[in-house]
């Protein structure tokens, strides 16, 4: 995964042209799609024009109300996504996207009805061979899902639970759960991938007077960040690839040229000299971010998918892979009048035709002089405590194996989950207030980030396995010694990247209301053929 630190120094170098602009043209046809190839020529964006957005905060606690009911629209509208592109079509909530930030206070119930007013044909290709895609059911259908939350079943967003165009729908968050930075998206059956991408997306904040205490960088120093790789045509418009079957459009993955924070193309930041907190989430269809800061800074990761870690720790560098949070203080103090850059040099940064596009994220230009001089206070050297969960205290295993059938030209034409379909009967079923180990064995060549609604678990180890041995004998063999979970990755998760050749096991308390969830791999694009199970909680 690593990349070598030469190619990460000629990355880093080739930033220093970061004012210059940079050319689209000749994109290559690696997705096989002429007409957003062509579309795409000519544009040139200049990075760092932008101010970064910071989506509207909803917030109710303020007022002391025990439970509050939101009512949120989806609809369609244009918004610019860059100065010099004219707005772009999306879709998004009450009338922005990402959606409006959604704060709620531990022990106090949030509501929402989400209103459904988007047009009744989707603005992207919609693959009707996909399964729960089909002719037989409206083009647009939507349902959101609180990634992350512990909710019940009636309120999970489940993939057949879709309202079309007119209708509302309404889900119950008890946000009984420890402070964590969580989000809701789109989760309908067969076209999650399209409605995320048109941006069905927003931040949904969960704080508790544990976190408080601590005294973490709030208010204007608590800053979301929402990373989105995007494909814009010279018109600004988003462009999804196709495959060249007109019949099944469906690509086996998305990566996008562009990255968005918070709606915004390679937007800067102006900061005080202190502390912030960024709370990182990767929104994008496929692609895992890998990142840094340049010139070379620590980051301090606080937290991951479910809450703050036993401590905070130094990071040179973050991986976050699709339906991950990651929350970092990043210290300004001392750099006034610095610019800073956070920079992607993850696998792949963007296509184009061959030609590197520097991984631009995000700048940071640090003020001169603020106000007030805020004292220099350390991050505490405890956050929280998360109890190590034991191997012993699991009372089932289940081995699932993570698959791609290959079609044809060896491109993937579905993906699965232990060789089975969304429409299979239910294998995986939980006994509320269990403890199960799961293990993921990737047959596959990609990583897949693997997502179980609902509840919260632990990783326990990584281990690499003979993947051509599997491929002529069906047998795993393991060819290295069990890796443990790193200092990242010892927190609470909910989506936990698989890579290939590997098996990654975690632990998993299952409690909750007894019902019906789904877990899948949050790469969208395999969610929607078929990488997307039922798992039944039993009571
Ligand atoms: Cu973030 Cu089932 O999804
Ligand atoms: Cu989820
Ligand atoms: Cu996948």
């Amino acid at each position: 995964m690593r990349h070598s630190s030469t190619t990460r120094r000629q990355l880093l170098s080739g930033l220093v042209t970061a004012g210059t602009a940079i050319c689209l043209a000749s994109r290559g046809g690696a997705q096989s799609d002429e007409t957003s190839a062509n579309i795409l020529s000519g544009v040139r964006l200049e990075p760092f024009v932008d101010p970064l957005p910071v989506p509207r905060v909803l917030n109710a606690s303020a007022r002391g109300s025990r439970s509050h009911i939101y009512k949120l629209t989806l609809s369609e509208f244009r918004q610019k996504l860059h100065r010099d592109l004219p707005p772009t079509l999306l879709w998004g909530f009450d009338g922005s996207a990402p959606g409006p930030t959604i704060i709620a206070e531990r022990g106090c119930a949030t509501t929402i009805e989400w209103a459904n007013q988007l047009p009744v044909r989707h603005r992207l290709l919609v693959d009707h061979s996909l399964d729960g895609a089909g002719a037989d059911v409206p083009e647009v259908r939507t349902t959101i899902h609180l990634h992350g939350g512990h909710v019940a079943a009636r309120s999970d967003g489940y993939p057949e639970d879709w309202i079309t165009p007119g209708c509302r729908q309404q889900t119950f968050y008890p946000n009984q759960q420890a402070a964590a930075t969580l989000w809701y998206h789109d989760h309908a059956m067969g076209i999650t991938r399209l409605n995320a991408m048109m941006g069905l997306a927003g931040l949904y904040i969960i704080r508790d007077p544990e976190e408080e205490r601590l005294g973490l960088p709030s208010g204007d120093f608590d800053v979301p960040l929402i990373l989105q790789d995007r494909i814009l045509d010279a018109r600004g418009q988003i462009v999804y690839p196709v495959g060249p079957d007109p019949n099944t459009p469906w690509v086996p993955e998305f990566f996008g040229t562009h990255v968005l924070v918070n709606g915004r193309v390679w937007p800067y930041m102006e900061v005080e000299p202190r502390q912030y907190r960024f709370r990182l989430l990767n929104a994008s269809n496929g692609r895992v971010f890998q990142m840094a800061l340049a010139p070379e800074q620590a980051l301090f990761q606080i937290a991951s998918d479910g809450g703050l870690l036993c401590e905070p720790l130094v990071r040179k560098e973050i991986r976050i892979a699709p339906g991950e949070r990651l929350d970092v203080i990043v210290d300004f103090t001392g750099r006034q009048g610095r610019r800073m850059m956070l920079v992607n040099y993850g696998r792949a940064p963007y296509p184009s035709g061959g030609a590197l596009i520097p991984g631009h994220v995000l700048e940071f230009r640090v003020k001169r002089s603020s106000g007030a001089d805020p004292q220099a206070r350390d991050i505490p050297a405890t956050l929280s405590s998360v109890p190590q969960l034991k191997e012993a205290e699991a009372v089932n295993h289940r081995r699932l194996l993570l698959v791609e059938i290959m079609g044809a030209g060896g491109r993937p034409h579905r993906t699965l989950l232990d060789g089975r379909r969304f429409m299979d009967p239910i294998t995986e079923d939980p006994k509320n207030g269990s403890m199960e180990i799961w293990e993921f064995v990737n047959t596959t060549g990609d990583a897949h980030p693997i997502h179980l609604h609902t509840v919260h678990f632990q990783l326990l180890d990584r281990r690499a396995f003979d993947s051509r041995r599997y491929r002529l004998t069906s047998e795993i063999v393991m060819t290295g010694s069990a890796m443990g979970a790193p200092p990242e990755e010892q927190g609470w998760k909910d989506t936990i990247l698989c890579p290939p050749a590997q098996v990654t096991r975690i632990i998993v308390p299952f409690s909750g209301e007894p019902g019906r969830y789904v877990w899948h791999c949050h790469m969208l694009e395999h969610e929607d053929n078929e990488m997307m199970r039922p798992f039944l909680l039993r009571s």
